[in-house]
């Protein structure tokens, strides 16, 4: 039998697997580290305890199996997205990560808007400027640490610095290289134009390899700290969303993603490259050779229900409690509308000033409906990337498949069927991430001809519950969606207005 480790560096924790050449998790562990917020919109991670996290995670793999390292034949990675980790020619970092979910940079993010029009950024990386996308964290790192900009010799990605650790190299792949709004497109190389205009220093990014590529192999270095067997290939792998794309099977499938995790993404792959031309969704490169990616995010998704319970209810209730409790309420929470933008919002407004709102509370509404109305609302919003997706590729999904946290409740699944009126299914596998690097070490390696000869093998296919929509429900979901959506157009000043008042500055 042979075994594949995966890693992912998520955005509350590591996570790695052990799957064997059956697509059986061998072992698996996880462990937490802070998200750091040293000032308003500032979102931090500390390396330092990305790689304590890391080496209690393989130490405590290696306790667990009296077969480990000998018996694990590859490696991959994944991790959170757009962020950055500035290191120098030693690999040492040299600021602490600044993480996808940072919204410092709306100045620098101002100057990308101004010098080139929507259109004009789609047409070359298949997106448009937003604050959680890498170059405009480079632009801010440069313009207030221009000594450490100089010293600089890789800007990696969150990933890529974990891959560095094991392997002692320095590269990234196309998946992660496409969502940084400095890869061009067509050449699939880094954008020249962008480069220039923005003078950002060619050498400082790292060259792009497939997600399957084999870049190297533990070292001599890492030998002993983190993984002991010297030599054990390592896989280039791919980004988070991406990564939990492959671990789900979505790579040839007629199926899509919906992942409601801290953050929400709808996901399809697809063999030919399709942008929607406003660029409110995203146009990635898939970690699959061959495949894209037309994805839509909502920032927060689980991370509203957690704000709930924690914020909101003063942990009252465990999250599976009050999603019992919301189950009791009726679709449409009696007409409370939630808009999740506790974070601003992506798709479809790129409108980072958006604002968390409850809209329609009266006395009648309980702590059900308020729990209710934010299952709704997250729905609500990963529905508009739906729609959008099925407008720019033409058609819709045969099922949709849910995935993350929010795969465990069966009011996610249930009102998602209803809102998005397609049949619901969850995955046996669960994978996640962590898994989709595992399958990337698989195939890289070599012992499956393709990505979808593992998922195939792995059965990753074979879905466990399909939960039908009922099209009542639905049509009465469509009205409230019309309002929900409307919504946003009408408050969208009110938001900018309290945004950019700032706060009281007082004594
Ligand atoms: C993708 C995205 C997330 C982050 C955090 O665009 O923002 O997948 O990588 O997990």
């Amino acid at each position: 039998m042979r075994n594949y480790l995966g890693i992912d560096l998520g955005t509350s924790s590591i996570k790695a697997v052990i799957v064997n050449s059956k697509g059986k998790i061998i072992a698996s562990q996880t462990k937490p580290y802070e998200v750091m917020l040293p000032q308003e919109g500032w979102v931090e991670q500390n390396t330092v305890e990305w790689l304590t996290a890391l080496k209690e995670a393989l130490t405590n793999l290696q306790k667990d199996l009296s077969f480990f390292p000998d018996h694990i034949h590859a490696i991959s990675v994944t991790g959170q997205m757009h962020g950055i980790v500035p290191v120098d020619k030693n690999g040492k970092a040299l600021h602490q990560a600044i993480i996808w979910s940072d919204r410092r940079n709306e100045e620098e993010l101002g100057e990308l808007q101004s010098r080139l029009t929507n259109e004009e950024w789609v047409a070359l990386t298949g997106n448009r400027p937003n604050i959680s996308f890498t170059l405009g964290k480079i632009l801010w790192f440069k313009r207030h640490f221009p000594e450490l900009y100089k010293k600089t010799h890789k800007f990696l990605l969150p990933k890529d610095f974990i891959r560095l650790q094991l392997t002692g190299t320095f590269e990234t792949d196309y998946s992660d290289a496409s969502a940084t709004l400095l890869m061009d497109l067509t050449s699939l190389n880094w954008s020249e134009k962008i480069t220039k205009l923005f003078q950002i220093d060619h050498s400082k990014l790292p060259n792009i390899q497939l997600s399957t590529a084999l870049v190297g192999t533990v070292s001599n270095k890492a030998a002993g700290v983190l993984f002991q067997k010297e030599g054990t290939p390592v896989v280039c792998g791919c980004g988070d969303a991406q990564a939990q794309a492959l671990g789900n099977g979505i790579i040839s499938s007629k199926d899509w993603l919906c992942t409601v995790g801290t953050s929400g993404q709808l996901f399809m792959s697809s063999d030919h490259l399709a942008i929607d031309k406003e660029g409110t969704l995203h146009t990635f490169v898939h970690g699959a050779p061959g495949k894209w990616v037309l994805m839509g995010a909502t920032l927060s998704a689980g991370m509203s229900f957690k704000w709930l319970v924690e914020s909101v209810f003063s942990r009252k209730y465990e999250i599976g409690e009050l999603l019992d409790l919301a189950s009791t309420a009726s679709p449409g929470a009696k007409q409370l509308l939630f808009l999740p933008y506790l974070f601003g919002e992506r798709t479809p407004y790129l409108d980072e000033k958006a604002k968390g709102t409850f809209i329609g509370l009266t006395n009648e509404h309980t702590h059900a409906e308020m729990a209710r109305a934010v299952v709704e609302g997250v729905l609500f919003s990963l529905y508009q990337s739906y729609k959008l997706v099925k407008k720019t590729f033409g058609h819709g999904c045969r099922y949709l498949l849910l995935t993350g946290g929010a795969a465990q409740h069966d009011i996610w699944l249930k009102t998602a069927a209803n809102i998005f009126n397609v049949p619901v299914v969850r995955n046996r596998s669960r994978g996640g991430g962590a898994y989709g690097a595992a399958m990337l070490a698989a195939a890289g390696i070599g012992d499956f001809a393709s990505l979808e000869e593992v998922a195939e093998c792995w059965g990753l296919h074979e879905y466990e519950n399909i939960y039908a929509p009922d099209v009542t429900c639905h049509h009465y979901y469509e009205k409230l969606f019309e309002v929900y959506s409307d919504s946003y157009t009408s408050l969208k000043g009110i938001f900018h207005r309290l945004h950019d008042m700032g706060d009281f500055q007082g004594i």
